[in-house]
């Protein structure tokens, strides 16, 4: 193999293996360096579309169980068949890994098996699973290494009684009690899960509302809504250690306000309190410059504190740690290496958390216009009084647009409905091209679809919906 690269991309997730495809694309000679044996990063393998199967079946159990009686589908016997399940999910993420491994073959991408380290000026050692280190030169090279879970001090995370959302994405019998130690994206999407299937679920959160970040109005809904679906919540409460007694964890923890004690003991402790950049001992002997949570410092061309060093996704310190945002730091990079004016827009990253309702927000929320001393209008619209939510028997959650009060441009957008992951799209593109909340108010939507009621919101704005 002939050693020199145009481009080589170290981490092959979401950020990673998108980046090589648009090098590729560009005629740039590219490799891509993976550890795993599979392409995909956290996302593919442990984290989104893993999570997003068993979220998406164990809804369907729910229902099957729970909700099918009502609209007179008579079920009996509805067992579960957790390990069928797990297969199901684990056949979906082999599926798209070789997915991944195809487009490689496609596009000409090399694809590099083993843990790269930059070695030396425009150097990068690839050590492969048998110990063997294999050098390649290259003009440029993209860190693309992701993040991995934190814990808390003292904590270990053994993913057997203690695990982070790897282990809970396989525990092999539903636990009996599960205490979900963060009530952020990660611990409510698996509370979700294993509530689901039958799990008596604690969430223990520090701060005094779930969903730090999130519209207030949403995480309030939203809290209610899982109270109602049987899941517990002790808020304003710091973990402050787990000890082990009998193979059953006992989580201690203490009320922030009172410093009143408690502790629960339970099967399984998920530690979702966050996740930190992934940095190899590579970046920190070159002395790559990071900021004070250790991510990778980048302009906006996404160059590092070294030439001909670049950096995108989890590891670096713009955005937040989602997939998309990775894919298109990926696109923009390989465009800026190849000349052209890649560009990421911060403004406008949507995120979704893919519970029952989901949650989808894009831009900002009445708290960071307050801080940010911006006068805003604001536009509500509830699912009760739309009519495809109504009849499809899923009318919990609303609909808020916020808009700038002088120009009425949207500001930002949160969504809690079945089906918000899929409506955030419409005002993401909305807010990219500028859009007022008079240009969504005067857009035709469909009939009957979720998706009025963001016309509706729009119109709220102005004081002026229709059916509420
Ligand atoms: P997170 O930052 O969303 O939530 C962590 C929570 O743990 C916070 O609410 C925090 O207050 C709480 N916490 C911290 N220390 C605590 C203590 N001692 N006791 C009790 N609570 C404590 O982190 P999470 O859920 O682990 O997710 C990590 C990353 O993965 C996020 O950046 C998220 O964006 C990403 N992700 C995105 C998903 C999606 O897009 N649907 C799904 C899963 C993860």
């Amino acid at each position: 193999m002939n050693n020199n690269f145009d481009v080589i991309i170290i981490g092959g997730g979401p950020g990673g293996y998108v980046c090589a495809i648009r090098c590729a694309q560009l005629g740039l000679k590219t490799a891509c360096i993976e550890s795993r044996d599979t392409l995909g990063g956290t996302c593919l393998n442990v984290g989104c579309i893993p999570s997003k199967s068993l979220l998406n079946s164990s809804e369907m159990y729910h229902k099957a169980q729970k909700e099918f009686h009502k609209i007179g589908i008579e079920t009996e016997n509805i067992k579960l068949n957790l390990s069928k399940m797990m297969n199901n999910k684990n056949k979906s993420v082999l599926t798209l890994t070789k997915g991944v491994e195809f487009l490689f073959k496609k596009n000409k991408i090399t694809h590099l098996k083993g843990i790269g380290a930059i070695s030396g000026k425009n150097i990068v050692t690839v050590r492969d699973h048998s110990g063997k280190d294999s050098t390649y030169n290259t003009k440029n090279i993209v860190i693309s290494t992701g993040s991995i879970p934190t814990s808390l001090p003292g904590i270990k995370i053994d993913e057997k009684n203690i695990v982070s959302s790897t282990g809970a994405l396989s525990f092999d019998k539903v636990p009996a009690e599960l205490v979900v130690i963060g009530g952020g994206y990660i611990g409510l999407e698996l509370s979700s899960v294993w509530k689901r299937l039958g799990a008596n679920v604690t969430v223990v959160e520090y701060l005094d509302n779930i969903l730090p970040g999130v519209d207030k109005d949403i995480s309030d809904e939203f809290l209610k809504i899982l109270t109602k679906q049987g899941i517990k919540f002790k808020l304003g409460s710091k973990v402050t250690d787990i000890s082990n007694t009998k193979n059953r964890p006992t989580i201690n923890f203490t009320k922030i306000e009172s410093e009143e004690k408690g502790k629960i003991e339970c099967d399984k402790v998920l530690i979702a309190v966050g996740r930190k950049p992934n940095i190899g001992k590579d970046i920190i002997d070159l002395g790559i410059k990071l900021d004070k949570r250790d991510q990778i410092q980048v302009n906006k061309k996404f160059e590092t504190s070294i030439k001909n060093v670049f950096a995108i996704g989890d590891v670096i310190d713009k955005g937040p740690m989602l997939a998309h945002k990775a894919e298109d730091e990926g696109i923009a990079v390989a465009e800026i290496i190849a000349g052209q004016a890649g560009h990421v827009n911060y403004d406008v990253i949507p995120a979704v958390i893919y519970t029952s309702p989901e949650i989808a927000m894009v831009g900002k929320t009445e708290n960071d216009l307050k801080k940010e001393n911006v006068k805003y209008k604001v536009g509500k619209f509830p699912f009760l009084a739309n009519s495809r939510a109504k009849v499809n028997n899923e009318a919990e959650g609303f609909v808020k647009i916020i808009a700038e009060a002088s120009t009425d441009k949207v500001l930002g957008v949160s969504i809690i409905s079945a089906v918000a992951g899929t409506m955030i799209a419409e005002l993401a593109l909305a807010m990219e091209f500028g859009a007022s909340s008079e240009d969504i108010a005067r857009t035709c939507h469909a009939h009957p679809t979720h998706s009025e009621a963001i016309k509706e919101a729009a119109m709220a704005v102005d004081k002026r919906p229709i059916h509420f």
